[in-house]
């Protein structure tokens, strides 16, 4: 193989992989070094795809026990076998890593297999399992190495008893006590997972309330929502330790307020605190600068301090880590090493959690527009006035579109739905384009969807609702 590339991505994450298939596309000759076996990165292997695919299963296991018996469907008893289950998952997660083999082959980007480190800017090299170092040369690299766990001081993160999202989608028995350090997307997801199936859960968050960063409306509602699935919070509290005795875990955690301790004993504990970006040694030897979180410093086109190296994805300064961030950096960094005009919007990133009911938005909360003085209007309508979703039993929830008071312009939507994560999509592209809130209300919506919701909080926009 000739060891000269135009382009070398060290992560096969979706911001890498995403990259390495776009630079081929534009003519680069193309690697991407990937330290796992399989393709992915994080999303694909432990993070997005395995947690969807126990979301899935614990969702229909969940509607087996509670919901078909009204729905007319009659079965016997009901059994879990998460074995079954997880084997699902990891065939889920085979096949979807195989994809990206194949679109790697198809788009012709040569696979490196090994750790990859930046030597200069213009070397790459690669050692592989055996040990065995191969040095690559290329005209650009791009770093997309991702992010991992965070933990808290003095809590050591085993995977056995203390977990992160990882141990926590590999459990092989259902944990009857389980205790969720943080109340953020990882937190909920996988909260409602073991809740599911058959788990106590008690989720002890540090603020007083879920998700920072949400909306409050939709927090507050969300909130009321997993209260009724029977998930219990300890908000505005802070674990002050976990140790394990006698192979359970014990939980300290003491309230912000009132300072009363507590204590929980519990069969595993999932710290999900955050993620912090992944800079390799080599980052630092090359002294690439960093910012105050240590995530990679990249200006607007995505080139660190050193010319002709780029950053993307969880690892650098911009944007939320979503994996669909990283695919829209992906694209545009690729373009603009091909000399193209790449761009993205981080006005625009939605946002989802895959619970149920899911809960999604993009653009701007209330809050972040109060403290930004602007002046807005809201249009508010409840699934309980949607037609499909009471024929379907799932009438929790609303959409919210915030539009600003002269110009209409939809600045906001947040939507708690079964169907949300499917429907913000269309709440995003109105916002790409400039829509109004008139715009939506006067777009055509197929009869009887979720999606009439979004038309129905648009025209609330203007107070003039037709079922409501
Ligand atoms: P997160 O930032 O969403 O939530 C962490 C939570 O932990 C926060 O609510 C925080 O207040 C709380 N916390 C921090 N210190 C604490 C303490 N000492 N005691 C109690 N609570 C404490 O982080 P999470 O859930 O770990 O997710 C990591 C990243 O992965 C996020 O950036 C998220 O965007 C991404 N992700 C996205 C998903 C999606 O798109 N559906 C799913 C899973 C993860």
């Amino acid at each position: 193989m000739n060891n000269n590339f135009d382009v070398i991505v060290i992560g096969s994450g979706p911001g890498g992989y995403v990259c390495a298939i776009r630079s081929s596309q534009l003519g680069l000759k193309t690697a991407c070094v990937e330290t796992r076996d399989t393709l992915g990165g994080t999303c694909l292997n432990i993070g997005c795809i395995p947690s969807k695919s126990l979301l899935h299963s614990s969702e229909f296991y969940q509607k087996a026990n509670s919901e078909f018996n009204d729905l007319g469907i009659e079965t016997g008893k009901i059994k879990l076998n998460l074995s079954k289950m997880m084997s699902n998952k990891s065939q889920s997660i085979l096949n979807l890593t195989k994809g990206i083999e194949f679109l790697f082959k198809k788009n012709k980007v040569t696979q490196l297999h090994g750790k990859g480190s930046v030597l200069a800017k213009d070397t790459v090299s690669v050692i592989d399992g055996s040990g065995k170092k191969i040095s690559y040369k290329t005209k650009n690299i791009v770093i997309a190495t991702g992010s991992i766990p965070t933990s808290l001081p003095g809590i050591k993160i085993d995977e056995k008893i203390i977990v992160s999202s990882t141990g926590a989608l590999s459990f092989k028995k259902v944990p009857k006590e389980l205790v969720v350090i943080g109340g953020g997307y990882i937190g909920l997801e996988l909260s409602s997972v073991w809740k599911r199936l058959g788990s106590n859960v008690t989720v002890i968050e540090f603020l007083d309330h879920i998700i920072p960063g949400m909306d409050t409306d939709i927090s507050n509602e969300f909130k009321k929502i997993l209260d009724k699935q029977g998930i219990n919070f300890k908000l505005d509290n802070k674990v002050t330790s976990v140790n394990i005795i006698n192979n359970k875990a014990v939980v300290d955690f003491t309230n912000n307020k009132s300072k009363k301790r507590e204590r929980v004993e519990c069969d595993k504990v999932l710290v999900a605190v955050g993620r912090k970006a992944n800079v390799n040694q080599d980052v630092h030897e090359l002294d690439i600068q960093l910012d105050n979180q240590k995530k990679i410093q990249v200006n607007e086109k995505f080139e660190t301090s050193i010319k002709n190296i780029y950053a993307i994805g969880d690892v650098v300064n911009r944007g939320p880590m979503l994996a669909h961030k990283a695919e829209e950096e992906g694209i545009a960094v690729a373009e603009l090493i091909a000399g193209q005009a790449g761009h993205v919007n981080y006005d625009v990133i939605p946002a989802v959690i895959y619970t149920s009911p899911e809960v999604a938005m993009v653009g701007k909360t209330e809050e972040q527009l109060k403290k930004e003085n602007i002046k807005y209007k809201v249009g508010k309508f409840p699934f309980l006035a949607n037609s499909r979703a009471k024929v379907n039993n799932e009438t929790e929830g609303f959409v919210k579109v915030i539009a600003d008071e002269k110009t209409d312009k939809v600045l906001g939507v947040s939507i708690i739905s079964a169907a949300a994560g499917n429907m913000i999509a269309e709440a995003s592209i109105a916002m790409e384009f400039g829509a109004s809130a008139e715009d939506i209300a006067r777009t055509c919506h197929a009869h009887p969807t979720h999606s009439e919701a979004v038309k129905e909080a648009a025209m609330m926009v203007d107070k003039r609702p037709i079922h409501f």
